[in-house]
């Protein structure tokens, strides 16, 4: 596994299983069964209501709680909860999280932003970051953190490579998580013909080259699935390299198109919405 650096000494692996989506029982399975066959990271969030489910999983694997990286977000109904860290750490089962965000830009952002600084400084999050806060979000709390975040977490991929928020990352050292790295399965981006010429050349699937561009953009990837086959491939992408000239041609993909667009009333919506968190066994 290859590990990333990150601006407060800690390391992330550059691949991990995300599980968006996911029912409890699949994310339990993908988890197990990723962290049997050598992944380290995890990310899940209080919004996708399989935490517990992912706890599970993280003990079944049988693995020790040093040898993984487990990230969750805050949902903005949590962000004024003084307990919400503490209740997310109960369904995880965890005394800690390798990496705490706040989900959305959306209700008393600020607040839960707190939360999280307040959480590393107590050893409950070791890294924290943020999730969706692009242009003047990230602009305005640029100007309020005490600690900087650590990581991002946004949409990027072949098609939508962050160009302008990565100028904001680079001054503070931020490392970028991917969302949608494989578009979310978009058969247009997994059949673009650059992927599928590189892959034959490399022996590797379309899906394979598209995560190991991430890791060489310095990107954290951690694609989503509940296919064993596909979580394997995902993970066997550290063997080859691209060169610089395949770089810049798969850079000749970004159309600065994005699959999700969010909007302000979307945002008002998400401030108003609980997660139903799956109840304690
Ligand atoms: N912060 C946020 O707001 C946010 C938003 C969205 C996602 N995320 C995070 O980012 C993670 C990744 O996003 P995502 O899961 O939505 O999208 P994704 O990883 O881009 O794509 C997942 C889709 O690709 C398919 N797939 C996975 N590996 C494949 C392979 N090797 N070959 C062909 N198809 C493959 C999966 O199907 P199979 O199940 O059949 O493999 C699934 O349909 C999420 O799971 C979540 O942790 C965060």
């Amino acid at each position: 596994m290859e590990f990333i650096t990150l601006n407060n000494g800690s390391k992330c692996p550059v691949i991990g299983i995300g599980t968006f989506m996911l029912a409890p029982s699949d994310a339990q399975n993908s988890v197990r069964e990723a962290l049997k066959m050598g992944y380290s990271l995890v990310d899940t969030a209080n919004a996708y209501v399989n935490e517990r489910a992912v706890g599970r999983g993280i003990k079944e694997s049988g693995l020790r709680r040093d040898e993984v990286f487990i990230s969750t977000k805050l949902w903005p109904s949590e962000y004024e909860n003084p307990n919400a860290v503490e209740e997310t750490l109960e369904r995880l089962g965890l005394d800690y999280v390798d990496l705490l965000y706040i989900h959305q830009p959306a209700g008393n952002w600020l607040a839960g932003y707190r939360q999280l600084e307040k959480a590393y400084k107590e050893g409950k999050a070791k890294s924290i970051g943020i999730s969706n806060f692009e242009g003047k979000y990230i602009a305005e709390l640029e100007t309020k953190w005490e600690i900087a975040p650590q990581f991002i977490q946004v949409e990027a991929h072949p098609y939508y490579t962050q160009k302008e928020l990565r100028k904001t990352l680079d001054k503070y050292d931020i490392k970028l998580m991917s969302w949608y790295p494989l578009g979310h399965g978009d058969k247009g981006l997994l059949k673009e013909p650059v992927f599928v010429e590189l892959g034959e050349k490399y022996g590797k699937s379309p899906a394979q080259v598209i995560l190991r561009w991430h890791t060489q953009m310095g990107f954290v990837v951690i694609p989503g699935s509940k296919n064993v086959d596909h979580i394997k491939d995902n993970l066997d992408i550290i063997d080859f390299k691209l060169t610089d000239d395949e770089m810049d041609r798969i850079a000749q993909l970004d159309k600065g198109e994005r699959y999700y667009h969010r909007t302000d009333e979307q945002l008002k919506q998400f401030a108003a919405w609980r997660p139903s968190f799956e109840p304690a066994n």
